[in-house]
C-alpha cells in the first residue's frame, strides 16, 4: 500500500449527455469502486468523488439534436446516471454536478489564480465562425478532413479514426456541424495556458516520479500504456492551449476580467476541477475539511479513467494544479483501455451498447453478475470484448457452478449434520486439502493458506490488478468446492465424523472470508452471503477485512464454534438461453448503424425482426398448420383491415378473418392456396368468429406476401 495517510479517489466525470454503458463501468467506475471499497475494508481514510460533466460541446450538441435546452439535457441525464450508479452499486461518497454554483465559483477562482500567477497568454487569433448560426466553431462544432489519415469526418479537436488530436485550423475543407456551411475566419481573444512552460517538469515527473526534487511516485507502478501515451504527447512538444471558448453554455470567465463577455471556460479546464468542487461539497455535507485531501503531501490522489482521458489527467490537469501552486499531484492514473461489444466498438451515437440502466431493469437482483463479468473483462492492459454468450457462460460456470454451489453445499451440510451450528473441531485431524488433492490438510495450516490468499488478493487490488484479484477470490471458492469434493463428507459422515466436522468448519471459514473479500467486487452478494451465515452486512467504516486478516494471522477462525448460521439459499441463478437470445435480438434491433447502411450490399440487421426466444420441438409440435384454398372473400363492414374469408381445409371449411384488407382486394385473393394455423383458438371479432389464421410473410417495409404450397398441392395437409 502507498503508505499514505489518506486517499482521494476520483472517477472520470461522465458527460451528462447519454446513459452509462458497460464500457464506462469496466473502464473507470468498477475499478475505482473496488479500490475504494477495499481501502475502506482496510480501515483507510478515503473519499471517493464523482459527478456529472455538464458543460462542453458534448452537452450542447446533444441538446440541439434532441431539440431541447442544454439544461434539460443535463437534468435528464444527470438523474439517470446518478440513479444507475446507485443501482449497480458504485459507492461514491458524493456524486456532484458541474452545473452547481459551488463548482462555477471553484473553477472561476482557479482561473483567477492562474491569471494572477501569469500562467496564461492572451491571444487574438483567427477562429472559424459560422455566419449562418452566428457562432464560433470550436471542438465538435466543426468537422473536416483529417490531415493525418484523410478521414472526411474528423472533429475540430480530434480525429476519431486515427486518434490524432487536432485543432480546427488543421482540418482540410472544414464545415460547420451546426449549419453545414463553410465557416469563415474571424478574430477572437482567448486565454491560452502556457503548457509549453510545463513540458520539462512534466516529462521528468511522468518518467521518474520526481517533481520539485521530491520522489512523488514510482513510475514502475504506472501502466505502460499510460506512460506511453504521455510520452508520445510530450515528444511532440507541449504548446499553449486555449482554456476559454466562445460559447453560451458553461462556466463564465469571471466578469471582472476585461473582454470576458461571452467567454466560457474550456470544458477540460472546468471538468477536472469538478473533482475539487465535489470534495468541497462532501466536506460541507459531512462537517469535514476538504483541503487535506487536495493539498497535504500525505494524501494519495488517484484518478480512475478510460484511455481517451489520459493526457488530460496526466499532463494538462497536473499542469493546472501545479500552475495554481497549492495542490498535490496524482500518485497514479490507472487508466483502462476499451471494451468492445460483440466484435464492434461500443458507440453511443450508433446505439451499439449494453446500457446499464436497461441491464438492471432486465436482470433484477443480478447486478453482481454484470459487475463480475465486467471485472473479468476489465481492459487493464489492452482492449477486451464483451459478448452475451460469454456473459452467460461466465455467470453459469463461475458464479452459479463455483461460488453459489460451494456456499449452498456448505450451508446445507451444516444444517443437516449440525443443526445449523458451526461444529467444534479436532485441530489435529487430517483431511484432503482443497488447495491440492495430493496434500494432507490440517485445520490451522489450511486457515493459514486462506490468509495468504486474502493477502495476495489485497495486494493485487493495491496494484490495480483487479482481474487477478478476482481470480484469487474465485480460487478460494474453487478450493472450497474441492475440499468438499475430495473429502466427500456425505460418505464420510458415517465413517469418520470428526473429519467431517473439520471439513465443514473449514468450509464455513471460507464462506465467511468470502463474504468479506467479495465485497469490493460484488457488494450485493456480500450482503446476501452475510445474511445467510447470520452476520451483519459489512460496516465499511470498521475495516473488517483488516480484522479477519488479523484473526487468521493469529490462527483464529472467522466464525467461532457454535455460531448459528441461517438456511441455505442460492446466491445466483442460471441465465437461460432465451434470455441471452432476447438480449442479442435487442442489441441488433436497436443498431442504428446497421439501419443506416441499407444502401450497401451487406444485409442490415435491422431489416429483420429480432429473433424470438428459442422454443423446443415440443412447443413447435403444438401448432397444427394445414394447406387450404380461399373460396370466398369479402370486405368486413366498418373494418379497414379485415377481410372475411371462407377457406377450404379439405376436411372442412372455415371462416377466417384476416388482417390483409389494406394489402389485398377480395378479388386478389379468391382461389389462392394458403397455409393456415388450424388449431388456433377461435376468436370473435366485430361479431364474427374467426376460426384460424392465414400465415403471411412480412418484409422490412411491412409488405405482405402469401405463403403457399407448390401448385396443385391438395388442401388439408399438414405443414411441419
Ligand atoms: N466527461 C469526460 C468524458 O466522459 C471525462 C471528464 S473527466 C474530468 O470523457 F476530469 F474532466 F472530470
Ligand atoms: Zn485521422
Amino acid at each position: 500500500m502507498s503508505g499514505k495517510k489518506r486517499y482521494l479517489v476520483t472517477a472520470a466525470l461522465p458527460y451528462a449527455n447519454g446513459p452509462l454503458h458497460i464500457g464506462h463501468l469496466a473502464g473507470a467506475y468498477l475499478p475505482a469502486d473496488i479500490y475504494v471499497r477495499y481501502l475502506r475494508l482496510m480501515s483507510k481514510d478515503v473519499v471517493f468523488v464523482c459527478g456529472s460533466d455538464e458543460h462542453g460541446a458534448a452537452i450542447t450538441v446533444r441538446a440541439r439534436k434532441e431539440g431541447v435546452t442544454p439544461r434539460e439535457i443535463v437534468d435528464k441525464y444527470h438523474a439517470l446516471i446518478r440513479d444507475t450508479f446507485e443501482k449497480i452499486g458504485i459507492a461514491f461518497d458524493i456524486y456532484h454536478r458541474t452545473s452547481e454554483q459551488l463548482h462555477h465559483e471553484t473553477s472561476q477562482d482557479f482561473f483567477r489564480k492562474l491569471l494572477e500567477n501569469n500562467q496564461f497568454s492572451e491571444e487574438v487569433t483567427e477562429q472559424y465562425y459560422d455566419e449562418v448560426a452566428g457562432q464560433f466553431l470550436a471542438d465538435r462544432y466543426i468537422i473536416g478532413t483529417c490531415p493525418v489519415c484523410a478521414n472526411p469526418d474528423a472533429y475540430g479537436d480530434q480525429c476519431e479514426k486515427c486518434g490524432s488530436s487536432l485543432s480546427p485550423t488543421d482540418l482540410i475543407s472544414p464545415r460547420s456541424t451546426l449549419s453545414g456551411s463553410a465557416p469563415v475566419k474571424r478574430p477572437t481573444k482567448h486565454w491560452f495556458l502556457r503548457l509549453d512552460r510545463h513540458e520539462n517538469w512534466l516529462r521528468e515527473w511522468i518518467n521518474t516520479g520526481v517533481a520539485d526534487g521530491h520522489q512523488l511516485h514510482n513510475p514502475a507502478d504506472w501502466k505502460n500504456h499510460v506512460l506511453g501515451q504521455c510520452n508520445s504527447w510530450l515528444d511532440q512538444g507541449l504548446h499553449p492551449r486555449a482554456m476559454t471558448r466562445d460559447l453560451d453554455w458553461g462556466v463564465d470567465v469571471p466578469q471582472e476580467i476585461p473582454d470576458s463577455a461571452g467567454k466560457k471556460l474550456y470544458v477540460w479546464l472546468d471538468a477536472p476541477i469538478g473533482y475539487i468542487s465535489a470534495t468541497k461539497q462532501w466536506a460541507i455535507d459531512h462537517g469535514k475539511k476538504w483541503e487535506p485531501y487536495w493539498k497535504a503531501d500525505d494524501t494519495a490522489l488517484i484518478h480512475f479513467i478510460g484511455k481517451d482521458n489520459i493526457v488530460f489527467h496526466c499532463l494538462i490537469f497536473p499542469a493546472i494544479l501545479k500552475a495554481h501552486g497549492d495542490f498535490i499531484l496524482p500518485v497514479n492514473v490507472p487508466a483502462n483501455q476499451f471494451v468492445n461489444l460483440e466484435g464492434r466498438k461500443i458507440s453511443t451515437s450508433k446505439n451499439w451498447a449494453v446500457w446499464v440502466h436497461e441491464y438492471v431493469a432486465d436482470f433484477p437482483g443480478q447486478e453482481d453478475a454484470l459487475r463480475y463479468n465486467m471485472i473479468k473483462k476489465m481492459p487493464e492492459q489492452g482492449d477486451s470484448e464483451f459478448t452475451w454468450k460469454g456473459f452467460q457462460e461466465t455467470t453459469n460456470n463461475e458464479l452459479v457452478n463455483n461460488l453459489a454451489n460451494f456456499v449452498n453445499r456448505v450451508l446445507v451440510l451444516t444444517n443437516n449434520y449440525y443443526g445449523g451450528f458451526v461444529p467444534a473441531v479436532d485441530a489435529n485431524h487430517e483431511f484432503k486439502s482443497g488447495w491440492d488433492i495430493d496434500k494432507t490438510g490440517v485445520y490451522d495450516e489450511e486457515l493459514h493458506i486462506l490468509h495468504e490468499k486474502l493477502e495476495a488478493l489485497g495486494s493485487e487490488i493495491e496494484r490495480f490488478n483487479f482481474r487477478e484479484a478476482l481470480r484469487i477470490l474465485m480460487e478460494i471458492s474453487a478450493a472450497g468446492n474441492a475440499l468438499l469434493q475430495f473429502n466427500e463428507p456425505w460418505k464420510m459422515v458415517k465413517v469418520d465424523p470428526e473429519q467431517v466436522k473439520v471439513v465443514i468448519n473449514l468450509g464455513l471459514q471460507f464462506v465467511a472470508a468470502l463474504s468479506v473479500a467479495c465485497q469490493p467486487f460484488m457488494p450485493f452478494t456480500s450482503k446476501r452471503l452475510r445474511g445467510l451465515i447470520n452476520l451483519n452486512a459489512l460496516d465499511e467504516t470498521r475495516g473488517e477485512l483488516l480484522f479477519i486478516l488479523n484473526d487468521l494471522a493469529e490462527g483464529n477462525p472467522v466464525l467461532p464454534t457454535g455460531h448459528a448460521i441461517g438456511a441455505a439459499e442460492h446466491l445466483f441463478s442460471r441465465i437461460p438461453d432465451e434470455v441471452i437470445a432476447a438480449q442479442i435480438a435487442k442489441l441488433e434491433a436497436t443498431d442504428t448503424a446497421a439501419a443506416n447502411t441499407t444502401t450497401t450490399n451487406t444485409p442490415a440487421a435491422t431489416m429483420y425482426a429480432p429473433l424470438a426466444p428459442t422454443i423446443t420441438y415440443d412447443d413447435f409440435a403444438k401448432l397444427d398448420i394445414r394447406t387450404g384454398t380461399i373460396l370466398t372473400a369479402e370486405k368486413m363492414e366498418k373494418s379497414k383491415k379485415l377481410l372475411r374469408l371462407n377457406v377450404d381445409l379439405g376436411f372442412e371449411t372455415r371462416t377466417i378473418l384476416s388482417g390483409i384488407a389494406e394489402h389485398f382486394t377480395p378479388e386478389d385473393v379468391v382461389g389462392r392456396q394458403v397455409v393456415v394455423l388450424a388449431n388456433l383458438a377461435p376468436r370473435v371479432m366485430m361479431g364474427v368468429e374467426s376460426q384460424g389464421m392465414i400465415l403471411m410473410a412480412e418484409n422490412a417495409e411491412g409488405k405482405l406476401s402469401f405463403v403457399r404450397p407448390e401448385e396443385g398441392w391438395g388442401n388439408g395437409f399438414g405443414v411441419k
